[in-house]
Formats: C-alpha cells, sequence, structure tokens
C-alpha cells in the first residue's frame, strides 16, 4: 500500500476521512504537543516479562534514552541482556521493576496475567499490554478473552491498572525491524480507556521509532489482536487508517 494511493490524496478528504473515523471509532486523537516529546521528559520503565516482545521494546526505549529495569522470576538470568544495553538498563525482580516504574510494559504468556494480578498491587499503574491469548499456550483464558474482549479482560486481572493495548499487533521482529525506518514510520495500534495514559503510551510509540494510531476504547483492542483484521497491518499511519476504514469496528 502506498501513502499516496488514490484513497488519501488531497488534504480536504483527508480531514474529513480522519474526523468521521474518529468520531464513528471513538477514537482519542493524540494532541500534536504528546507528538513532538521524544525522548523528553524520560520514563522509568519496568518491562514485566523481558522476553522477545518485552526485551526488544525495552531495548528500543533505552535506545531512546529511558531507564529501563528489565524484570524476570530469575533476574540474574538478564545479565547479558542489561549488560549489552548499557547503564540505563537494570535487571531486577517483578516487584522491584513495579516499584521502580512509571510506565509498565507487559509482555508475558496471557496465562500469567491473573496470577502476576494476584501477587502485585496494580493500582494507578499506566501498564502497556503487549500480550496476546494464543490457544492452546494460554489455556482456558483464551476463551474468556475471546467472549469479553482481550483489553477488558486484561483490566479484569489487574484491578486499579490503567491499561493501555499496544506493541501487539505484530512481531518483536517487525519492531526491531523497523523502528526508526527511513520515510514515514510504522504505525503502532493502542487502544485503552484513559486519555493520559493512551497520551504517555503515544510518547512511548513515538521514543520507540513508530506512530501511535489511536484505534478506540478498550473494547476496540480485540480489532489488532490475533484474529482480528487489523493484526499485522504493518503500515504507514494513512495505510493504517485507511485499513480501519475498510474493516470498522463490527
Ligand atoms: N514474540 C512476539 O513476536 C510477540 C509479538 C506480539 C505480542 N507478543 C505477546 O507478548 C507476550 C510475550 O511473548 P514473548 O514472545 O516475548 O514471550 P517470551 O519470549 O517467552 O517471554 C515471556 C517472558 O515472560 C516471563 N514470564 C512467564 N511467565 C511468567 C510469570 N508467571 N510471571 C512473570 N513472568 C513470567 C518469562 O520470564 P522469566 O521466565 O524470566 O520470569 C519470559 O521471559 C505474549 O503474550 C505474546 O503473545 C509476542
Amino acid at each position: 500500500m502506498g501513502q499516496t494511493g488514490k484513497g488519501f490524496r488531497g488534504g480536504r478528504r483527508r480531514l474529513l476521512v480522519a474526523a468521521t473515523l474518529s468520531a464513528a471509532l471513538g477514537a482519542v486523537e493524540l494532541p500534536a504537543q504528546a507528538q513532538t516529546l521524544r525522548g523528553k521528559p524520560r520514563s522509568k520503565i519496568g518491562v514485566i516479562g523481558s522476553g522477545h516482545i518485552g526485551g526488544t521494546i525495552g531495548g528500543l526505549w533505552v535506545s531512546a534514552g529511558h531507564p529501563v529495569m528489565f524484570s524476570s522470576r530469575h533476574p540474574e538470568e538478564l545479565k547479558s541482556l542489561v549488560d549489552k544495553l548499557g547503564p540505563l538498563a537494570q535487571a531486577g525482580t517483578v516487584a522491584q521493576a513495579l516499584a521502580f516504574a512509571d510506565v509498565v510494559l507487559l509482555a508475558v504468556p496471557y496465562s500469567a496475567v491473573p496470577e502476576l494480578g494476584r501477587q502485585n498491587d496494580w493500582k494507578g499503574k499506566i501498564v502497556l499490554d503487549a500480550t496476546n491469548a494464543i490457544s492452546p499456550r494460554d489455556g482456558a483464558i483464551v476463551d474468556e478473552a475471546k467472549a469479553n474482549g482481550i483489553g477488558v479482560t486484561t483490566a479484569k486481572y489487574l484491578p486499579g491498572a490503567r491499561i493501555v493495548r499496544v506493541f501487539n499487533f505484530t512481531s518483536a521482529a517487525t519492531f526491531q525491524r523497523e523502528s526508526n525506518r527511513t520515510g514515514l514510520l510504522m504505525a503502532v495500534p493502542m487502544a485503552g480507556n484513559d486519555a493520559a495514559a493512551l497520551m504517555q503510551a503515544g510518547r512511548l510509540v513515538r521514543d520507540a521509532g513508530f506512530q501511535p494510531v489511536v484505534v478506540g476504547g478498550l473494547s476496540s483492542a480485540d480489532r489488532f489482536a490475533p484474529g482480528g483484521k487489523l493484526y499485522h497491518v504493518e503500515g504507514t499511519e494513512a495505510e493504517f487508517r485507511k485499513a480501519m476504514a475498510q474493516y470498522p469496528a463490527p
């Protein structure tokens, strides 16, 4: 898909399309200010689950200048990761990362979410939820997420958390490859109900080298989760918005 594709020529039409989409989907537009804060101010980020996606996105934030605590149930096993990333990166337990963080990236198998919810205090935490519920890996909770929506299900198990669904729509390898690419940035969809949390998430999406696109409230998160029409739609913002219009909310 080319960004100057027929459907997106003409500023007036583009504005109309954007306004209609925002109204129809309940999308929250990020203020211009949120789009120019690249790297400032720094956020203390805790990564829960420092595997493929947590290690990749956390590494991009370290490169952008954010202090990141990567966590594991076995923090000593993260030594090579944090040594490679340098002084802004450190390793800790899940509890230490939660205590350290202004913002948490959740990147564990979905089956671990209820246990993490029970074991920790999530009240007031901004949680960027990159998890996906995958069958058969995650067991019975996959059916619950399908029935009730994945964003709503995460919110149920992390009471009080300010959830933004983000960084789940494509692979860790794609995020690594496409970060800060030449030309227009790759669009990264987000969904959430908390406007301030969405703004913070949008800043961190930009700092990781991508263009944030708010799809809608938490209930819209299934549109870009596995099985959703927007899953793996890897394009520019215009291309992503075109796909949003082509595959509207059910
Ligand atoms: N890989 C991708 O390309 C990709 C893309 C989009 C979304 N996702 C989603 O992101 C999540 C993580 O995927 P991944 O591929 O990064 O997995 P991964 O490489 O296996 O890493 C997951 C990490 O979660 C930690 N973990 C597992 N159970 C835990 C528990 N009960 N409590 C705390 N930490 C626990 C593990 O750390 P310790 O064992 O060290 O504690 C592990 O390193 C999944 O929900 C996946 O569907 C993955």
